[in-house]
C-alpha cells in the first residue's frame, strides 16, 4: 500500500539521518506542502465517499507517526549538538594566565622615604624646592663666588633665560630664610633631584638626589650637628656601621665637614665601589656661614645654624650594595624587581 511505503521510506531515511541538519532535510522532504503525504491528501478528492474516511485516517496516522519520530529525533540531535558546542568552548581554568608587570617603588624613593621619616621623627619640617632654580639661589646667596668652578657651564646645566637646573638642594636655604624675613627658628629638610654635567660612571651621575637639612636658631652649635648626623647614620645603616667626619670646605658653611660611612661591599678593605678607600662619602655639612645668614636676612650676631646635604643615591648604593649608580635611573625592570616590597 502506497501509504505504508511512504511511511517506511520516511522512517528509513530518518533512521539514517545523522545530525539536526539531515533530520530537517527529511522533514522538508516528507512533511512539507509539496511532500508525498500532502500528495496523498490531494488524492482524497478522487476517492469514492465511503473510502474517504478510512483513507484520510490512514494518511493522518502515518504522517503523525513520521512526524512524532522525527521531532523526537530532532530534539535529541539538537541537544547533543548544543552539549558538544559548549564542551568545545570550555575554558581550562588551570592554564597559566598572562602575567601583568606590577610596578613598585624605585629604590631611590624607598631610601628617600626612609631619610624623610628619620628627620621627621626628629622634628624636621619637609619643604620641596624646585628643579629649576635661579643663579642667585643656586650659587650667589650661598656665598659661592663668581669665579667658583661649579658655576662653569661645563659643570652646570644653564637654561635659556634666567634658569639653571638645580645643582644642589642647598638652593632651598635662601628661599626658606628669606620667606621668614630673618625671624624665628628654622628646622627643615628639603629633598629633591639635582643635575650636574658630570661624566657618568659607577659612582657619579648627571642626575642624583639630595636631601638638604637646615637648622637656624639662637645658639645652635656644631655639637648638635654632629649628634644629629650620628643619629641619622646609625638609623639608616645600623649601629655597627662606622662613620668618620673629615674636615672639608664648602663656601656656605664654616667650619665644614664631610661624613663617610664604611663601604658595604668590602667592609672597609677597599673595592671598586669605594675606589679602594674603604669609605663612601654620603654627606657634607657644617655651620651656616655668617655671610649666608646675612645675605638672606638673618642677623649672624643673633642667629647661628647648621646645614647638611645627603646624597640619596649614595645612601641607596650603600644600603642595597648597588654596584652602579646609573642603575637607579635607567629603569631596567630586572634590576628594579629586586626592590619589590613584601606585601
Ligand atoms: N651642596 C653640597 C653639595 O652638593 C652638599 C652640602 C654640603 C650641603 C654642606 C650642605 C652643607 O648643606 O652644609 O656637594
Amino acid at each position: 500500500m502506497e501509504i505504508e511505503k511512504i511511511k517506511a521510506a520516511a522512517l528509513k531515511e530518518l533512521a539514517e539521518a545523522a545530525g539536526s541538519k539531515a533530520i530537517i532535510e527529511v522533514r522538508n522532504k516528507y512533511l512539507s506542502k509539496k511532500g508525498p503525504f500532502a500528495a496523498l491528501y490531494h488524492e482524497l478528492g478522487k476517492l469514492p465517499i465511503e473510502e474517504k474516511g478510512p483513507f484520510g485516517k490512514a494518511v493522518n496516522d502515518a504522517r503523525n507517526e513520521v512526524s512524532l519520530a522525527l521531532e523526537a529525533k530532532l530534539k535529541e540531535a539538537e541537544a547533543n549538538e548544543e552539549r558538544e558546542r559548549l564542551l568545545g568552548e570550555r575554558i581550562d581554568v588551570t592554564l597559566p594566565g598572562t602575567s601583568l608587570y606590577e610596578g613598585h617603588t624605585n629604590p631611590f624613593y624607598l631610601i628617600l622615604d626612609e631619610i624623610v621619616d628619620i628627620f621627621v621623627s626628629m622634628g624636621y619640617d619637609v619643604v620641596e624646592g624646585e628643579d629649576v632654580e635661579t643663579v642667585p639661589y643656586n650659587f650667589s646667596l650661598l656665598n659661592i663666588p663668581e669665579e667658583h668652578p661649579s658655576r662653569d657651564p661645563s659643570d652646570t646645566f644653564y637654561l635659556p633665560g634666567e634658569g639653571v637646573l638645580r645643582t644642589q638642594t642647598s638652593a632651598a636655604q635662601g628661599h626658606e630664610m628669606q620667606r621668614r624675613e630673618g625671624k624665628g627658628a628654622i628646622k627643615l629638610i628639603s629633598p629633591g633631584k639635582c643635575y650636574r654635567r658630570d661624566e657618568d660612571d659607577l659612582t657619579h651621575s648627571h642626575q642624583f638626589g639630595q636631601v638638604e637639612g637646615l637648622v637656624v636658631d639662637k645658639g645652635v652649635s656644631l655639637a648638635e650637628l654632629k649628634g644629629t648626623l650620628e643619629i641619622f647614620v646609625k638609623k639608616m645603616f645600623g649601629e655597627k656601621r662606622e662613620i668618620r667626619f673629615r674636615s672639608s670646605y664648602f663656601p656656605f658653611t664654616e667650619p665644614s665637614v664631610e661624613v663617610d660611612v664604611s663601604c658595604a661591599s668590602c667592609h672597609g678593605k677597599g673595592c671598586s665601589m669605594c675606589k679602594g678607600t674603604g669609605w663612601i662619602e654620603i654627606l657634607g655639612a657644617g655651620e651656616v656661614h655668617p655671610n649666608v645668614l646675612r645675605m638672606n636676612g638673618y642677623d649672624p650676631s643673633i642667629y647661628s645654624g647648621f646645614a647638611f646635604g645627603v646624597g640619596i643615591d649614595r645612601v641607596a648604593i650603600l644600603r642595597y650594595g648597588i654596584d652602579d649608580i646609573r642603575r637607579i635611573y635607567t629603569n631596567d625592570k630586572r634590576f628594579l624587581s629586586a626592590f619589590k616590597e613584601e606585601k
